[in-house]
């Protein structure tokens, strides 16, 4: 599995819940992220160079754990590798349209995910008759990246989203980035009591269950890579999930020859 970074864990702790036989690879691309304040072409090529890397490690099943690269990237991969099966994570916009009680509901994720085609069409499909409020959570992931889970500055922005939400009443809000359940009780007490916070990591890890093309073996290894530096990775995986046991490593990755966009 691959996110642009440290929050696919989200999603790799489901994982390793729902298929404890398996042996996983997660490969953080924390040299480039985040990918959401990054140009379409960039997130693809960048997707399509990760999931080539855990093919070219044996990946029987590959895990996009990231929001923002499924929205730009799962259709590329998809057509690159025919054979593989592919488990992509989109923002739970129906499982929160079957919970609002007020028919509004908000969607925190990263700019990218939110200008995407496939995000456009996510709303098409499932939020008729509902209210969606879509926020673009510009620095937060930069936070995360470098560890820090609770710092003021952190809790300004997360604030400041969540207001928005607030004033456009919404009683139901979905996480819709794998960095962002990593600070869920920032964003629980920003949003208030009021307000029932979604996230489908357990959803995704189920789907990847079904798809799963091998019999459960008897060890699970579990490898860490980054493209950068796998300290953070490594201590959150510790501390925010309470995983020993696991190997880190960082990996060389060829860059895309696609010059990322500098958010402004
Ligand atoms: N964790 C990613 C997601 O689910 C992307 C974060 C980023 O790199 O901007 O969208």
């Amino acid at each position: 599995m691959f996110d642009s970074g440290v929050g696919g864990l989200t999603v790799a702790d489901a994982l390793r819940r729902a298929l404890p036989g398996a042996t996983l690879r997660y490969l953080a691309d924390s040299a480039c992220a985040p990918y959401g304040e990054k140009s379409p072409d960039f997130i693809r090529a960048r997707s399509l160079t990760m999931a080539q890397h855990l093919i070219d490690h044996g990946a029987r099943l590959l895990v996009i754990a990231c929001n923002t690269a499924t929205a730009h990237a799962a259709e590329a991969i998809r057509a690159a590798h025919p054979g593989l099966p592919v488990v992509g994570i989109e923002p739970g916009v129906k499982p929160a349209v079957s919970a609002t009680r007020n028919g509004r509901v908000g969607v925190l994720a990263t700019k990218a995910t939110l200008q995407s085609e496939r995000f456009r069409q996510l709303i098409e499909r499932h939020a008729s008759g509902v209210q969606v409020a879509a926020v673009a959570c510009s620095g937060v992931v930069a936070h995360i990246e470098a560890g820090d889970l609770g710092s003021e500055a952190l809790l300004a922005l997360v604030q400041r989203y969540a207001r928005a939400l607030r004033e456009a009443g919404v009683d139901t809000a979905l996480l819709g980035c794998t960095h962002y359940p990593l600070i869920r009780p920032l964003w629980q007490s920003a949003l208030g009591p009021g307000v029932q916070l979604l996230q489908i990591e357990d959803a995704v890890a189920q789907q990847a269950v079904r798809l799963w093309p091998l019999e459960p073996g008897g060890s699970n290894p579990v490898v860490l890579s980054s493209t950068g530096d796998p300290a953070v990775l490594g201590r959150l995986a510790r501390e925010a999930l309470g995983w020993e046991g696991f190997a880190l490593e960082t990996v060389l990755v060829p860059g895309t020859g696609i010059e990322p966009v500098r958010p402004r």
